[in-house]
């Protein structure tokens, strides 16, 4: 056993970030299930239990928090509850010792014995907090975003964890809506890329391992469609939009063996997903081969009732867990309702019984039965938190996850040894914000502030002089003058601007997505100065800044990078780090263009001069920065786009090649990013659709070709039938930089 643990504490160990032209290796893991013994240990419990224990682990609660003991506590209440087996999981419980004195109630004084799963929200890092997930998602590098969802799970389960309700693989195109900031952003293959390497990292390899916790991909399904991006709002869509944008992140993490789905608050097309037997039993059991159980979100099986859709509690319960939602977060209505539906024939015991079963399994499959206190050793958690190995390595995510957004004559790298430099903005000297939401355990007190970064990152002759110019969202202008001043006192200046951290993620939707109180006078007044300026963003959702975009000569996006993020930003800001960091996700020119994507379709009216065709009056239809868009302080040519053949069968693979040469003085990371485009179909496709990337490393004046192999499922659609073939016809192939920025070459598919 011992041996056992240091082999995986070594494996552990293994956090650099590898070339992501690997990524075609990554062996896929299978959809996850549980071997025979599993499924026969799980049937002998069953057998034993009462429908009220059945019932008991369908039920997750929240538990007290003592404000004294600063810790959660166990109400007589909740105490009898755990003896009688009524409670089979908790949500946000944290700490060894305290996760252990639940657990024990629920192993040593129930009948039965069966250990709780703890859940909590670890979205992007438990202590050691890395950006946001739109942030890492902007690394383009799912190798990296494993190894953080790799580092966030030993850290979690040293607090008694087992399970996280993450990845977040909603699919977000309208930015107006907070929770864009919690996901991968706009594309459906970045997205799913992503989802699989985070599920794979948050589970290991070995289930019960005890650095593994269950990952949820989450929130089942099409949360991100929020109708005018506002959160909770009602989704209308297609089935072929839910199949073809929404699902395919979640049959990603479903591939990659995720063990646990949470269902959305919102409704699809009239019916609400918590109460969806279509996408819960029919799409993810019965056509994916799922195993594992649906917890609902907070509340949202109560909330079947503001929706309308169920009468009273118990048509609410009984709806939720017929079309396939297995535990019940918070609310108690399983509990408190289920044994009666059962008694007045409202739902069979057969439904109770498979939903016991999944949640089981996963139980099993953790190795709670065999070792129910597997995260209950406090010695680990003052060892295996926020070492300096994970430190080192949010420093270098969160490095290549700044985007370089712009960068007029050359201006950045900043020189190291400049004589003064002012630093101004509200987000400059701050280390609550870069936390960015949903932080977990993360502290302002671990966060190294741009500030602090420049400090260290700048000579020791170098002056710095610092003002906050204004606070993020008020209206007060006073201190723009002392700002004004110590700007004409540098040599260059950068502004650190944005939205405070609780503009975005959950119930965080804005209708205006620009920079929020006086920051944009602020700017204008700088860059009035004539210094050079640079501009560093930090937000969590594609903002709406055209006057910075035509006047300001630099600008970099960072989200919101987490511990490291001033030494990240430092380093990219003085060129010890090239920027390699690509948009998931479109930034428009205004809110009126939203929603705004990449892969849109061309309209029977394509947009031309003509008067009568698909555009505004008053803004073009482009975006101001394209998905894919990033710059580096290197330049890339691209060249020599082949394909293996120029007519394919079906059934066929196609290899695509193409030449990258670094043409600058400098040494650079590449994201090389292909698409397709179908050109005719039964129904209309997309103008372009990601199809694979690859983060290629290139010295100055190095040219490498890279090779990619397309297969017939990443040419495969939903026809005019909804059935997923390859059609026959022509196809584009386009290979580039950004999704605007490609060389393209053309191949037909035959009959
Ligand atoms: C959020 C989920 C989260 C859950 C538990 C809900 O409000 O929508 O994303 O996992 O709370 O904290």
């Amino acid at each position: 056993m011992i041996l056992m643990k240091r082999k995986y504490f070594h494996f552990r160990a293994v956090y650099m970030i590898a070339l992501s032209v690997a990524l075609t290796l990554i062996v896929n893991a299978q959809v996850w299930k549980p071997d025979a013994n599993i499924e026969r240990r799980v049937d002998s419990l069953l057998a034993l239990m009462t429908l009220e224990e059945k019932i008991g682990q369908l039920n997750q609660m929240d538990a007290r928090w003592d404000p004294e003991q600063r810790r959660n506590v166990i109400t007589p209440e909740q105490g009898e509850l755990l003896k009688k087996g009524l409670i089979g999981s908790y949500l946000n419980i944290i700490g060894a010792e305290v996760t252990k004195d639940f657990q024990r109630v629920a192993v040593e004084e129930s009948r039965l014995g069966i250990p709780l799963i703890f859940g909590y929200d670890v979205i992007h890092g438990y202590r050691t907090i890395f950006p946001i997930p739109l942030g890492t998602a902007s690394s383009w590098n799912p190798i990296a975003i494993e190894s953080a969802a790799r580092i966030a799970a030993t850290e979690a389960t040293t607090a008694g964890l087992h399970w996280t309700f993450a990845p977040m693989v909603d699919i977000a195109r309208d930015p107006r809506w907070g929770r864009v900031a919690e996901g991968a952003g706009e594309d459906v293959y970045l997205g799913s890329e992503i989802a699989k390497a985070a599920v794979r990292g948050f589970q290991g390899k070995i289930f019960s391992d005890l650095t593994t916790i269950a990952a949820c991909a989450k929130h089942y399904a099409a949360y991100g469609g929020a109708l005018a991006g506002r959160d909770y709002n009602i989704v209308d869509i297609s089935e072929r939009t839910l199949r073809e944008t929404y699902l395919p992140p979640f049959k990603a993490a479903v591939d990659a063996g995720v063990m646990t789905l949470m269902s959305a608050f919102n409704e699809i097309s009239g019916v609400p997903a918590t109460a969806n037997n279509f996408i819960m039993t029919d799409v993810l059991r019965n056509e994916w081969g799922f195993n594992g159980f649906v917890v609902s979100d907070h509340s949202a099986v109560m909330e079947l009732l503001h929706h309308g859709v169920a009468t009273d509690t118990a048509e609410a319960a009984v709806k939720a867990l017929s079309a396939g939602v297995d535990m019940e977060m918070v609310t108690g209505f399983y509990l408190k309702k289920i044994a009666g539906a059962v008694k007045s024939g409202k739902i069979q015991v057969s439904v109770i019984d498979e939903s016991v079963r999944r949640v089981l399994r996963v139980k099993f499959a953790l190795g709670l039965f065999e070792n129910p206190y597997r995260n209950c050793d406090p010695s680990r958690e003052s060892k295996e938190i926020l070492t300096q190995k994970s430190r080192a390595f949010a420093r270098e995510l969160a490095g290549q996850s700044i985007v370089l957004l712009k960068n007029e004559g050359n201006i950045l790298p900043l020189k190291k040894d400049m004589k003064t430099l002012a630093v101004i903005g509200p987000l400059a000297d701050n280390t609550m914000d870069p936390l960015g939401s949903w932080s977990a355990q993360g502290r302002a007190e671990d966060v190294v502030s741009v500030l602090q970064g420049f400090k260290s990152g700048v000579s020791s002759s170098t002056k710095i002089l610092y003002s906050k110019g204004c606070e993020i969202a008020t209206s007060d202008t006073s201190s723009f003058a002392e700002a004004e001043r110590i700007a004409s006192q540098s040599d260059a200046v950068v502004l650190v601007v944005g939205e405070n951290r609780d503009m975005s993620g959950e119930a965080a939707s804005r209708s205006m997505i620009d920079l929020p109180g006086v920051q944009h006078d602020l700017i204008k007044r700088i860059h009035a100065t004539g210094k050079p300026v640079v501009l560093v963003l930090m937000n969590g959702r594609p903002l709406t800044i055209p006057w910075e975009a035509e006047h300001v000569p630099a600008i970099l996006e960072t989200w919101y990078l987490g511990v490291e993020a001033g030494n990240a930003i430092a380093d990219v800001l003085f060129g010890t780090v090239n920027p390699s960091g690509k948009l998931p996700v479109t930034f428009p020119r205004n809110v009126g263009q939203v929603p705004l994507y990449y892969d849109f379709k061309n309209t029977g009216r394509p947009p031309s001069q003509e008067k009568y065709t698909s555009k505004y009056l008053d803004v073009p239809n482009t975006p101001q920065f394209a998905f894919g868009h990033g710059l580096s302080y290197t330049k890339f040519e691209y060249s020599k786009l082949t394909l293996n053949k120029k007519t394919m069968k079906r059934n066929e693979p196609l290899i695509v090649t193409a030449q990258v040469k670094n043409v600058g003085t400098r040494a650079g990371t590449e994201v090389v990013q292909l698409y397709i485009r179908d050109l005719v179909g039964s129904v209309t496709r997309p103008m372009k659709q990601l199809k694979r990337f690859a983060r290629i490393d290139l010295k100055s004046g190095e040219s490498k070709t890279v090779e990619f192999t397309l297969l017939p499922e990443d040419l495969m659609m939903y026809d005019i039938d909804m059935k997923r073939i390859v059609e026959p016809g022509k196809f584009k192939v386009f290979v580039g930089t950004s999704s605007v920025d490609v060389i393209e070459t053309e191949f037909e598919v035959g009959r």
